[in-house]
């Protein structure tokens, strides 16, 4: 399996009950390792640009509210098949459809409040990557 990189975003909803390395150990335990990191106060405009795919759902505006109300942490994350490690890890989008050991089964407190976001696939890991790393910021 070869080892690949995806992205991953700690949202308002952990940073603020204090849970960054809660998670991050999560995603330690599960085989990732963190090769870049910050932690910031998102933008609207980094937010609206960052969630444009899903900016014709009911829910865009609220998710981008949501998203700015607090601090982020940003991470790339490395690791054999790092997408779906990572996907599997955090678990389904609703807290209350996502497994036992998942993140947002042991975190998230809803459908939006859902603790972490991680990319869906390779092509969108390189492109929300480029969104927010230069790439002498990531040290593998
Ligand atoms: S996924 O993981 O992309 O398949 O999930 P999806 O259902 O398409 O949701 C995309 C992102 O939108 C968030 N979301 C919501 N935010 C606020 N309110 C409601 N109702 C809602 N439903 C979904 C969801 O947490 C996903 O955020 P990210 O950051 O991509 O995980």
């Amino acid at each position: 399996m070869a080892v690949t990189r995806t992205f991953s975003i700690i949202k308002p909803d952990a940073t603020r009950r204090n849970l960054t390395g809660a998670v991050t150990k999560m995603l330690e335990d599960a085989g990732l390792r963190v090769v870049a990191s910050k932690r910031i106060q998102m933008t609207k405009e980094q937010a609206e640009g960052f969630y444009a795919v899903h900016k014709e759902r009911p829910f865009f505006g609220e998710l981008v509210d949501f998203m700015i109300s607090g601090p982020v942490v940003l991470q790339v994350l490395e690791g054999e098949d790092a997408v779906k490690r990572n996907r599997d890890v955090m678990g389904a989008t609703n807290p209350a459809d996502a497994d036992e050991g998942t993140i947002r089964k042991s975190y998230a407190e809803s459908i939006e409040a859902n603790s972490v976001h991680g990319s869906d696939s390779d092509e969108n890991a390189k492109t929300e990557i480029e969104f927010f790393f230069a790439e002498d910021e990531i040290v593998g």
